[in-house]
């Protein structure tokens, strides 16, 4: 984790003790490091320096205006995927012009709204979209500039859940039938043909799915510059993946610019990319109290004050989070870790990591091994016994009031939370450098009854 270490035995992020923020804030809270922001965009901003380039943050992955707003500062656009997220970017001020709209079942007020504020291009995805898309935008008077989502039916060899670009996918248009697509989106009057996009998942932690689309889509650009298509931009996406687990390698930024350059180098397309996870997965991280350490004859349950509706992933893809506590208990001389072996393993990296790209090693991170290590459930207080963080893990034994931080979770994290079993969404802060701010309040009662009514 960037930019997360202890002190003295403290967890903190930047120059500021996460004890410190809870204490004031209160728990459940998201905490994200402004720098690890910064440095995972700069990277991949670099990697790619040697062609024209933007970066489109994929902003499903977290859309706090604050996370938003500190990317667009340092030069990103966005990838929206719904009315809401475009009016989050647009609030935050980034240019329309480095707006890209995907999405299988845009209405026609979202598209609407899109042609309204001139977004750089929507990402249309079936022939259907397109020509619903030509239809406004000619009573708008306007003409759509689109590029073709297309599906080119690779594996991404992760989570099924988040697989985008198989045959069987909703997403995309199959690549046997985008030349149709294009050759029908030059027909229409009010469609101005821009650019080609490809997204194949996400979580993806080897480079070959990837080298292997886009040389499907490279192979496609050229058929259709032959058909006189030629396209401005050629958009790939997002889905790097990232080390939620120790011993999961996922490629860095620059590594997946360098086995993709020399794809794309000599097309003459602008390349969009929308990553997501890469920028905010591991600026993150989900601080939470112990209520009850519960033991019973099968188990004992570290019951936290954060649940399921704050954090789904455990739940919805059996992902894995490494989880710490904000306060070693003391220091012993650091060892080599030694496995639970009883860890869940679950699929392609939505298990996770710490740290081919982060500054701390587990060591670091790691509670001090000692004979009050414990296999232990965390779990959360909804109910269902899907709401978990953690099956027979092996951590620091700790009691009620102790805190833990679950790691790597700025991404799909508080994107993804609800207000399942009426919970009030759980605060999120930004750290910089010193200094913190509440980027978003934590919800109350009166919240959860805004717009409900009685009758
Ligand atoms: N572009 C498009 C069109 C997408 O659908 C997505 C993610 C991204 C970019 C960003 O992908 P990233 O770089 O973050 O992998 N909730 C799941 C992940 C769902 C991904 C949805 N699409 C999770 O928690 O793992």
């Amino acid at each position: 984790m960037k930019n997360f270490d202890y002190r003295d035995n403290e967890l903190c992020c930047e120059g500021v003790r996460i004890e410190e923020i809870a204490k004031k804030v209160g728990t459940p809270l998201y905490l994200y490091s402004q720098k690890a922001l910064v440095d995972n965009y700069k990277a991949f901003d670099k990697a790619f320096k040697e062609i024209d380039h933007l970066i489109c943050y994929s902003c499903k992955v977290n859309s706090n205006l604050s996370i938003c707003k500190v990317l667009k500062e340092e030069g990103a656009g966005a990838d929206v995927v719904s009315g809401g997220e475009l009016y989050k970017a647009l609030k935050v001020g980034v240019d329309p012009k480095k707006i890209v709209f995907s999405g299988v079942g845009k209405t026609r007020e979202e598209i609407k709204y899109a042609l309204k504020n001139n977004i750089l291009m929507l990402n249309v995805e079936s022939i259907l979209e397109l020509e619903l898309t030509d239809e406004i935008a000619g009573r708008l008077k306007k003409k759509a500039p689109v590029a073709l989502r297309i599906n080119p039916d690779i594996d991404p060899n992760t989570h099924p859940h988040i697989s985008t670009g198989l045959a069987k996918s909703k997403f995309g248009i199959e690549i046997s039938r985008a030349k149709e697509g294009y050759k029908k989106a030059k027909e229409l009057e009010n469609i101005e043909v821009l650019g080609i996009h490809m997204h194949i998942g996400s979580q993806i932690t080897e480079l070959e799915p990837f080298v292997n689309s886009l040389g499907k889509i490279v192979e496609l650009i050229k058929e259709l510059e032959k058909e006189r298509i030629r396209l401005k931009y050629l958009d790939i996406g997002g889905g790097l993946g990232i080390s939620y687990k120790k011993g999961e390698k996922a490629p860095t930024p620059k590594e997946f610019a360098e086995r993709l350059l020399p794809l794309i180098k000599e097309l003459k397309c602008k390349i969009i990319l929308e990553p997501g996870r890469a920028i905010v997965g591991d600026a993150g991280i989900l601080v939470t109290k112990v209520l009850y350490v519960k033991k019973t004859e099968e188990k004992s349950f570290v019951i936290v004050d954060a649940a399921m509706n704050d954090l789904i992933r455990p739940s919805l893809y059996n992902a894995y989070h490494e989880i710490i506590p904000i306060k070693k208990l003391r220091t012993l001389p650091r060892g080599p870790r030694v496995p639970s072996g009883r860890e869940a393993n679950s699929p392609s990296g939505i298990s996770s990591p710490l740290g081919t790209r982060g500054e701390l090693s587990l060591g670091d991170l790691e509670s001090p091994r000692d004979e009050r290590r414990t296999t232990v459930d965390v779990v959360g207080p909804v109910c269902e016994s899907g709401d978990y963080f953690a099956k027979d893990r092996e951590l620091a034994e700790v009691k009620s009031g102790d805190l833990l931080a679950i790691l790597d979770a700025g991404a799909y994290g508080f994107s993804m939370s609800s207000n399942y079993n009426a919970r009030p969404k759980v605060a999120e802060i930004l750290v910089e450098k010193d200094k913190f701010c509440i980027i978003r309040k934590r919800e109350n009662y009166e919240d959860l009854i805004r717009g409900e009514q009685e009758e």
